[in-house]
């Protein structure tokens, strides 16, 4: 075929596309051009028996004809390969199953978007730290058995999964002055064996708030009290227990009153009335210390929640493991 015969049969072809009106020819002009044997492929394969200086020319007239005819197939309904249908319009929809956003995502979406109202901005830390933010800084001296190989996961001496995300707190503070209101959700990992409730690999909400204006234990639990209403629900009230945490002097345990029996006792809060949901405490002035923060100047609250947790206790899954199981059957009753 010479180089004008093919502008010919182009054109013939276009015209033919252009007039056919039904699904059967359109298909047939398809599979005449572009079809498998069509004559668009037969050009193709025939290419290495055009003469080597008229090749280029040649090859760019075919893909432009190719290119062209299927553009004209396409607007008739022609694509990606697939059979002409009739425009019926009264067919339905393809259905497609809609996703839906996994309980871990929707509870730190959530917390980020609770706290943010209140002013809280978002901060990240990498999951790989070193001993210094994970620990020292937070005030944790090296006989705390957290520090212990059978308890993290250590790179060396000085490299370790981070087994908490209160080192954010650190890098926070490190890189800004005061005021700092953050909260830094992430993976976290302990050496912990996998059970309905443990899992080596989980997820913390840190929450960091610092000003040079004095800062208290009221101010802690008032936020704390409106994210466990915004959270769980408006009957929801919190508790703070005594603990001990290295980095927050004086240190709490937060519980919030049980959402599914108002704190009469069921099953979920197992009969106490109460879930434990988080640690927290005003900032240990020897953290401030290690961040270059003058202790006399400045106060402020910490608090770190569990992200699996509070998903347990908020859509009722009895089991940790079937967050990271990807089971359809229990995905499916996420929506
Ligand atoms: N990092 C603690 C843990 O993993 C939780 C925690 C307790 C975070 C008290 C805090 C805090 O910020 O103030 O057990």
């Amino acid at each position: 075929m010479t180089l004008a015969e093919l502008e010919n049969e182009k054109a013939a072809s276009l015209k033919a596309v252009a007039e056919a009106s039904d699904a059967s020819a359109i298909e047939a002009l398809r599979v005449k051009y572009v079809g498998r044997n069509g004559s668009i492929p037969a050009l193709i394969k025939a290419m290495k028996d055009v003469p080597k200086e008229e090749r280029p020319a040649f090859g760019k007239a075919v893909q432009a004809w190719r290119a062209e005819v299927e553009a004209a197939l396409a607007s008739k309904g022609v694509g990606g390969g697939e059979k002409p249908v009739d425009a019926d319009l009264t067919l339905p929809g393809r259905w497609r199953n809609l996703g839906v956003q996994h309980p871990l995502s929707r509870v730190i979406e959530e917390t980020a978007s609770i706290f943010g109202r209140l002013g809280f901005t978002v901060a990240d830390g990498p999951e790989l730290e070193n001993k210094f933010n994970n620990f020292t800084a937070l005030n944790t001296p090296a006989h705390h058995p957290s520090m212990d190989r059978s308890d993290t996961f250590w790179f060396g001496d000085d490299c370790l999964l981070r087994t908490q995300t209160s080192p954010v707190q650190i890098r926070t503070m490190m890189a800004n002055k005061p005021p700092v209101r953050v909260i830094c959700p992430g993976r976290t990992y302990r050496r912990d064996t996998t059970d309905a409730t443990h899992s080596a690999n989980f997820h913390q909400i840190e929450g960091l708030y610092v000003d040079t204006k004095p800062v208290s234990l009221a101010d802690l639990k008032s936020v704390l009290a409106y994210f466990a209403k915004e959270m769980m629900g408006s009957g929801v009230t919190v508790r703070f227990r005594p603990h001990f945490f290295p980095f927050t002097e004086p240190s709490v345990e937060v519980d919030f009153s049980c959402h599914v029996c108002k704190g009469k006792g069921c099953n979920v809060c197992k009969q106490s009335g109460w879930i434990e949901v988080a640690g927290a405490g005003m900032v240990d002035p020897r953290v401030f210390g290690h961040v270059g923060y003058d202790p006399a100047k400045v106060s402020g609250y910490a608090f770190g929640f569990g992200v699996e947790r509070i998903a347990m206790i908020k859509y009722g899954i009895p089991d940790i493991r079937w967050l990271y199981e990807n089971d359809i059957r229990f995905l499916e009753q996420l929506g």
